[in-house]
């Protein structure tokens, strides 16, 4: 089966077409985030008009480099949700109404859905069931996955989610959005144990997350180092090591306790943050010790993508689910509602 992917949640148009006996045929990203970046954050409404004015070239594009014509495609997958609800109607509308005149099916995908199954499009895929840590930028959950559509929730973030404390300590350093990344680099250059920030909730039992505190010692630190004359790029270089580590940190302890509380001997982690190398590196070291395995897709899959829906929508259109013709989508959307697709 042949699956046109539509990505359009936040600030990123994506498409794809997977193939579920060749694998991903094509792929192509458009990024908003030069357009959002001087206003420090994405505009909802300047998200959706962007996504209007991209998707369509983009699948055009898309089906020319990779010599496909309509009727090869067997399926269109889009993201449904969750998201900002403006964008993803774009996708939703775009997606529905293309299936209806292609006279195929269609299927609304769930965006942390994607993600989670993003490791299964690497050579060397991992096998269920896992434990997922989903670290983005609206998302930080743990999630037992027996198969596709077989997920229970084991603990979330109370507050900020990971991706997100990354984006706002950016801002406090002074970094333009999405501040991740940039925080990550910085951190490349600080200088190990000058700070130590709290590792959020780790003597608490259980696998919730709270990131907002570790956010206030952050700020903290920097409006103290910020009222010293000699204040410079290498105190916040180290401030965003401090951080880095304590994130990191809080993260492989929550996920070595997820391993050992259900017994199973593989993680995988998906999403924006999932890019980060000292997060993968500090889980590399964990699962090794526990006799386990570490699963991530390659960079760019980590991140929003349309090649994660493609997959994710083939893999729920080959056992038979589809959409009715109504359009629909859904600013929340809870994982743990989803269908299997397992025949029951
Ligand atoms: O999954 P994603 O592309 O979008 C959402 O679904 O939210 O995740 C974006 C988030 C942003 O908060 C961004 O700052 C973060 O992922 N991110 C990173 C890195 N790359 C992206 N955070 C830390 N280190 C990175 N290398
Ligand atoms: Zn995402």
């Amino acid at each position: 089966m042949r699956v046109l992917g539509i990505e359009t949640s936040c600030d990123e148009t994506g498409v794809a077409i997977y193939d579920s006996e060749l694998g991903l045929l094509g792929d192509a990203l458009y990024s908003q985030v030069e357009m959002h970046a001087r206003y420090g954050g994405v505009i909802p409404e300047l998200a959706s008009r962007d996504h209007i004015r991209k998707t369509l070239p983009m699948v055009q594009q898309l089906m020319e480099q990779t010599g496909t014509s309509a009727s090869d495609i067997h399926g269109i997958a889009y993201t449904a949700g969750p998201g900002l609800i403006g964008a993803l109607l774009v996708g939703a509308s775009f997606g529905r109404s293309l299936a209806m005149a292609w006279n195929i099916p269609a299927i609304g995908v769930h965006h942390m859905e994607g993600h989670l199954l993003a490791p299964m499009l690497e050579a060397n895929p991992p096998s269920f069931p896992f434990v997922a840590l989903l670290v983005s930028g609206g998302h930080t959950q743990l999630v037992a996955v027996k198969g596709v559509g077989e997920y229970t929730l084991l603990g979330e973030s109370l507050d900020d989610a990971a991706g997100e404390a990354f984006d706002k300590v950016a801002k406090m350093l002074g970094l333009a959005y999405p501040g991740g990344p940039r925080v990550a680099a910085l951190a490349t250059q600080g200088t190990p144990g000058r700070f130590v920030f709290p590792r959020p909730m780790i003597n608490r039992p259980g696998l919730e997350f709270s990131f907002s505190g570790l956010k206030t010692a952050v700020r903290n630190t920097l409006i103290e180092l910020g009222k010293q004359a000699d204040f410079c790029e290498q105190d916040k270089a180290d401030v965003a090591l401090a951080f880095e580590e304590a994130v990191v940190q809080t993260l492989v302890i929550k996920c070595k306790r997820a391993l050992q509380q259900t017994g199973l001997k593989t993680l995988i982690i998906a999403g924006g943050v999932s890019a980060n190398q000292r997060l993968r590196a500090g889980l590399q070291e964990m699962v090794e010790a526990q006799r386990s395995q570490l699963f991530y897709a390659q960079p760019r899959f980590c991140t929003d993508n349309g090649a994660m829906i493609a997959y994710a929508g083939c893999q729920r259109l080959m056992a038979g689910q589809h959409e009715s013709l109504a359009i629909t989508a859904h600013a929340r959307w809870p994982l743990e509602s989803l269908p299997s697709v397992r025949a029951q």
